[in-house]
């Protein structure tokens, strides 16, 4: 229900916030900032209605609909400004709390989330260096610069501005160390600011390619399992096979293997169905392989495999199948046993 409901939601939010920019343009004739008002009460409308069709159903007659704290406030807070404010034009600005809803739904959001509570401590170190230099620096303005400006750096407080413009390196110019020193001491800020920003990109890089890796493996781990040959390994034959075989997917009529090529890889089927186009054809389905006979004698394929549905696979390649059969007898044997019955059967006269 959520899939079908977010592109409609992501486009409400945008139309709100285009209204409500265009509504902070002070020249706008009244007739059309009456027409942009309109439009957010309608969407305002279509979200509370949506809210209240979630609430209402949350205990199972719709069981997609989920209420989040963002649905709750993107029709609170715009409602609540209207009621304390009615003509000051805040409760449109406080539509701006729309830009929520679509955003909720990305994934890379939830990729952020999840990077930011696994590094949030390397972030916060980082952040108390930053302070630490910003201190520094503000501190350094201020006893060399004082005399020279006092309306600039006349306090630490006041340096501060100065601290922060140089070492986030913006540079607006607005306030200028005068004396040798000063501009020495801006030198340093400067390029520890150039430190301390490659460091936190340092880390959210490191972070984001962790937790995609991290995912990536659960995944191929939770395929893995859905596999009854696989059940039988330890954690560790387990942990090294999730680390050869790659995930992939086929849609009805793709072929996977094809009569007379060489065989480079097997496949596992972990969902849908397959047909091998063999003298009488045969269909295999989750948890059965394929594609093993290839890789046992060095022949070439002896049967081409189609998918009849939408299948998902894993497929391991030719030395990864030789190092785990080498490792794993009773894998191999059986991947033996089965693709010598495969053999009998297509020889069988008919
Ligand atoms: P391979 O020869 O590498 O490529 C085609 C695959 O089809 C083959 O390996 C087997 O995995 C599969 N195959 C061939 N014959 C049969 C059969 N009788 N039953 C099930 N699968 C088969």
């Amino acid at each position: 229900m959520r899939g079908t409901r977010a592109p409609l939601e992501a486009l409400l939010a945008v139309l709100g916030l285009c209204c409500l920019t265009a509504l902070s343009i002070r020249e706008l004739p009244d007739a059309e900032r009456a027409a942009l008002k309109a439009v957010l009460v309608v969407i305002w409308c279509i979200y509370a209605a949506e809210l209240a069709a979630a609430l209402v159903w949350r205990n199972g007659a719709a069981p997609g609909k989920s209420v989040s704290v963002i649905d709750l406030l993107a029709v609170a807070i715009p409602a609540a400004t209207f009621i304390v404010a009615p003509h000051s034009g805040d409760a449109s600005l406080s539509c701006a709390l729309w830009l929520l809803k679509p955003l909720r739904d990305l994934p890379v959001v939830r990729l952020m989330g999840a990077v930011l509570a696994t590094e949030g401590a390397n972030l916060l170190g980082v952040l108390a260096i930053f302070l630490a230099i910003l201190f520094a620096a503000s501190l350094g303005g201020y006893v060399l610069e004082r005399n020279l400006q006092p309306e600039q750096f006349g306090s630490i407080p006041k340096a501060m501005w100065w601290g922060v413009v140089t070492l986030t390196t913006t540079g607006y110019g607005d306030e200028i160390p005068r004396s040798f020193a000063g501009r020495l001491l801006a030198g340093m800020v400067m390029m520890s600011g150039i430190g301390v920003f490659a460091l936190w990109a340092g880390i959210l890089a490191s972070g984001f390619s962790e937790q995609l890796r991290r995912e990536d493996f659960l995944r191929k781990w939770q395929l893995v399992s859905a596999v009854p040959l696989f059940r039988q390994l330890g954690p560790e034959e387990l942990l090294a096979i999730v680390r050869c075989l790659h995930p992939g997917k086929a849609s009805p009529g793709a072929v996977l293997c094809r009569k007379g090529e060489k065989g480079d890889r097997m496949f596992f089927i972990v969902d849908g169905h397959v047909g091998v186009a063999t003298a009488a054809p045969v269909e295999l389905g989750p948890g059965s392989f394929f594609g093993e006979m290839a890789l046992i004698t060095g022949e070439p394929r002896n049967a081409t495999v189609v998918a009849s549905t939408q299948i998902s696979f894993l497929s391991l390649n030719a030395l990864d199948f030789h190092i785990l059969a080498s490792r794993n007898s009773q894998i191999a044997e059986i991947i033996r046993k089965t693709a010598l019955e495969r053999r009998a059967v297509d020889a069988a006269p008919r």
